[in-house]
């Protein structure tokens, strides 16, 4: 993402900042943040919808633990464009969907077995944001982080864009510079952006991404033992093997801990971004602190996953829309 991309969108971003956000860990204050969000909004309309939602994701992760990380970046890249209106749900010519960023990105199907779900239970009623949002809730609750209660009332959105979404979603290159102003243009400041990175400590990446930390590393900023490893992984017959895949975290790839961040301090970052957090003084001490306190980790993680949910939120019936199917908007 280029500077020059993240201050225009800064420009154009119609949430309502009043004040910046301090890298001394200070949050922003930004105006009403969920303003038409409630806890008990479905309490009349669909009072299962929490229990739907928490079996279904339970089922599909005993079936295949890696939903998990599927969702929390399914829901990390809703966020990224528009704030949490699923219109990366949307499956249509132009959409999200088609960037570069969204190739590998996982769970829609999920989403769309809970909609299905909820449609026979309460017709027209429950979003498909607010189902993504609970559903990455209980998944993060499946692999370990604490729980957090939510607020619903999110309308889908009308509008998905892949040109957005190419701008906009981080890759994996960016400067800590660049990631800090986009994490700020959302009232979210530098320490959620060193927790949310976090998530890294699950999950696998495609050798295409790593490609930038093995090409433009610093020797004393790369492992060499680590490096080696990942050139020989993303071989193949001779070739650099692009849709290859490797662990995030290469020491505990499949526990949420936080080992990812004592990665960082043994140069196995596997993105250039993460590994950039190490080096940079307005994150280092982050880093290091989630280092010396893994409860503290885990517990953030949670209060920012549900700030996350609450940027950008539309609740005005003339804002958005609750979609009938989540990959489609609706037609009158
Ligand atoms: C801050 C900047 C971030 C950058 C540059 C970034 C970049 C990436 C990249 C390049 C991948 C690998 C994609 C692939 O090659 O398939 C990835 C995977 C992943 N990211 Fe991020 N990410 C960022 C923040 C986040 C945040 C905030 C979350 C969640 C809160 C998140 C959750 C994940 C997860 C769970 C995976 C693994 C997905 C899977 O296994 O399918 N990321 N990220």
């Amino acid at each position: 993402m280029r500077m020059s991309s993240v201050l225009s969108f800064l420009a154009l971003s119609a949430f309502v900042l009043a004040g910046s956000a301090a890298a001394d860990g200070n949050r922003p204050a930004y105006e009403n943040p969920a303003e038409g969000l409630n806890p008990s909004y479905y309490a009349q309309s669909c009072p299962g919808m929490e229990g739907i939602v928490q079996r279904v994701v339970k089922e599909a992760f005993d079936a295949d633990y890696t939903v998990a990380a599927g969702l929390i970046r399914l829901f990390f890249h809703d966020f990224a464009v528009g704030g949490c209106d699923a219109s990366i749900l949307i499956d249509a010519p132009g959409s999200e969907r088609e960037a570069a960023s969204s190739n590998t990105l996982r769970g829609f199907y999920l989403i769309e077995a809970i909609k299905a779900e909820l449609e026979e239970h309460c017709p027209r009623t429950v979003s498909c944001a607010d189902i993504l949002t609970a559903a990455t809730r209980d998944a993060s609750r499946e692999i370990g982080v604490g729980y957090w209660p939510l607020k619903f009332g999110r309308k889908d959105g009308l509008k998905s864009s892949k040109e957005a979404a190419d701008q906009y979603v981080p890759m994996g290159r960016e400067s800590v510079t660049d990631l800090i102003a986009f994490f700020e243009s959302k009232g979210l400041n530098v320490r959620d952006l060193v927790v949310l990175s976090g998530a890294h400590t699950i999950g696998k990446a495609t050798c295409a991404a790593v490609k930038p930390r093995l090409c433009n590393a610093k020797p004393d900023t790369l492992d060499r033992k680590y490096g080696d490893f990942l050139r020989r992984k993303c071989r193949h017959r001779g070739y650099f093997a692009e849709y290859e895949r490797v662990e995030l975290d290469g020491e505990t790839p499949t526990t949420f801990d936080n080992v990812y961040f004592k990665n960082l301090e043994r140069k196995m970052g596997l993105l250039e971004s993460d590994q950039k957090m190490l080096h940079d003084s307005r994150t280092r001490s982050v880093v290091q602190e989630m280092i010396t306190e893994p409860d503290e980790f885990k517990h953030e993680f949670a209060m920012a996953m549900r700030r996350l949910g609450e940027v950008q939120v539309l609740t005005g019936d003339d804002e958005g829309e609750v979609r009938l199917k989540c990959s489609a908007v609706n037609k009158y």
